[in-house]
């Protein structure tokens, strides 16, 4: 599975990696995130790094549906809900912020975008409920939000709201454009690059990749979920997977950028990219790892864009994850437990192009000796309640899966599984993951390295994902993502 934004994307750049080469920042990841704050932090007087695990863009931000949008599904009366209004305030603040920046990089920069009205609908009364109370947040918060049962959907809702004057662009674009600047800045950029550790040394920092280390006065971890567990954060976010795919567009199609407020969600937006005009849809979400049959809600996506749109055939499917909050607000900030100058940001709840500008403004600040532009907004909010409610969560999904997998007694080892499949069987007391993709057969490990979650096959990426905290690999236990630092053990 490819997105769109990949196969159209620009040829970015990079630069080799120098062992021992020293840097006032590293940036670890090159999401949208972390090229953000190496180019502040470049625009401030620093030196900067930005090591990549795979490739710019290869994991949630090129894999987006790239909103730039204030209006966010239900996110502002859920943060009010946990906080308050004067929290939902700061929230809104800080993503406008987020927002007016990335629209002013691009434009300086040449990158196009489209401004666009951003809607959420529901369609049944319980959404209808949950749209009144997100109108009510939002024109609490600051946001001039209409109400109206007047779309472009072609069918009925029961509710709506609208919000002028909002953004869509393309992801990689920027990213090029920002990867650009770093290095115009005398920043570099490397890509195959995954850092597996991060030491203290008197005031310094050691990064540690398998290519050697670089010195550093910080780090950032700009990695979606941080990948030290010194924080605690991978307790207190939810790993949420998501579909999407875009449809050659054969007719009339909706201008706005749309998202239901109803479960399962749809995400609604047109793009121009590659000489194509397409309708994106995505949505049918659920916690990374703890959804069978994930084929099927790729299949039920383009069921549904058929069904209400004059689309052909998807030209391309995909699927992406991010953090959900446990306090409904991002974490950012130094690592809480023993991480002075080692900076993290995560949490973003499927709102990272404003969400994770927002970051790299706050943290880049900080790390310049600057004044937080987000206030006290983004502190650690690691509240004990919170850790609870998310510890609780990932230790019913463990026990779901050691279930499962003590079910795998019953199975033979012997049997190679079908193509496509995957299964976890038990052999010397071990869970071992087996699955046969393009008619090889592999084994291995089924214990994720991170800490110890037993994996579950996700049959629409032919991958193996951990239902605890998010990583996730390929068939033959390579990384994908996540918070682990090395691929599966042999079986
Ligand atoms: C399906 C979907 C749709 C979305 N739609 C929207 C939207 O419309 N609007 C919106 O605002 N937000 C949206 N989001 C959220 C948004 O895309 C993300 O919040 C954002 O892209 C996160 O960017 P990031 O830079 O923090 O992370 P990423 O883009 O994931 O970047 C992190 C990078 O770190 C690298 N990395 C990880 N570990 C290491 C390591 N050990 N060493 C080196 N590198 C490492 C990874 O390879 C990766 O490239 C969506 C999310 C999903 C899943
Ligand atoms: S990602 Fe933490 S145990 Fe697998």
């Amino acid at each position: 599975m490819k997105s769109l934004w990949i196969d159209t994307a620009p040829a970015i750049p990079t630069d080799t990696f120098v062992p021992d080469a020293s840097f006032d920042t590293v940036v670890v990841g090159a999401g949208l995130t972390g090229l953000v704050t190496a180019v502040l932090l470049a625009r401030g007087g620093q030196r900067v790094a930005v090591l990549e695990a795979r490739q710019a863009g290869a994991v949630t931000t090129g894999n987006t549906t790239a909103k730039i949008s204030l209006l966010q599904g239900s996110v502002v009366s859920g943060v009010a809900r946990h906080h308050n209004t004067g929290i939902a305030t700061e929230y809104v603040n800080a993503n406008r912020q987020g927002q007016d920046w990335l629209l002013q990089f691009c434009t300086e920069a040449g990158v196009s975008y489209e401004v666009r009205d951003a809607w959420t609908y529901a369609v049944t009364e319980q959404g209808a409920a949950s749209i009144a109370e997100e109108t009510d947040a939002c024109r609490a918060a600051g946001l001039p939000v209409q109400s109206t049962v007047e779309t472009e959907l072609p069918f009925r809702v029961e509710a709506a709201l609208k919000l002028p004057g909002q953004a869509q662009f393309h992801p990689l674009e920027a990213l090029g454009a920002l990867a650009a600047e770093l290095r115009r800045r005398s920043g570099v950029l490397v890509e195959g690059a995954r850092v597996t550790d991060v030491k203290h040394t008197g005031d310094r920092v050691r990064i540690v990749t398998a290519a050697g280390d670089l010195d550093a006065g910080s780090v950032v971890l700009a990695t979606g979920i941080p990948i030290l567990d010194r924080g605690g954060y991978f307790a207190v976010v939810k790993p949420m997977r998501s579909y999407a795919a875009a449809f050659p567009v054969a007719g009339p199609a909706p201008e706005g950028m749309y998202l239901s407020v109803d479960q399962p969600a749809k995400s609604l937006r047109t793009a121009e990219a590659g000489g194509g005009t397409y309708l994106l849809v995505g949505g049918n979400g659920h916690p990374v790892g703890r959804a069978a049959h994930t084929r099927d809600r790729l299949a039920d996506l383009s069921r549904w864009a058929q069904e209400h749109f004059a689309v052909a055939e998807a030209r391309y499917q995909w699927s992406a994850q991010d953090y959900q909050p446990a306090s409904a607000v991002p974490y950012m900030g130094e690592l809480p437990v023993l991480g002075r100058r080692i900076y993290a940001a995560t949490g973003f709840n499927k709102w990272g192009m404003t969400n994770g500008v927002a970051a790299a403004l706050s943290l880049s600040s900080r790390i310049l000796g600057r004044p937080d532009p987000a206030g006290g907004l983004f502190k650690a909010r690691i509240s004990v309640p919170d850790a609870v409610t998310t510890v609780k969560d990932n230790a019913e999904a463990g026990l779901q899966m050691i279930s499962g997998w003590a079910g795998g007694l019953a199975r033979s080892a012997d049997a190679a599984p079908g193509e496509g499949l995957g299964v976890v069987v038990r052999e010397g007391g071990s869970p071992v993951a087996v699955c046969t993709v393009n008619g090889i057969t592999s084994r291995r490990s089924a214990i994720c390295p991170h800490l110890h979650g037993i994996l579950n096959w996700n049959d629409a990426e032919a991958s193996w994902d951990c239902p605890l905290h998010g990583s996730r690999f390929t068939a033959n236990g390579e990384l994908l993502e996540g918070p682990a630092t090395r691929g599966l053990d042999p079986a």
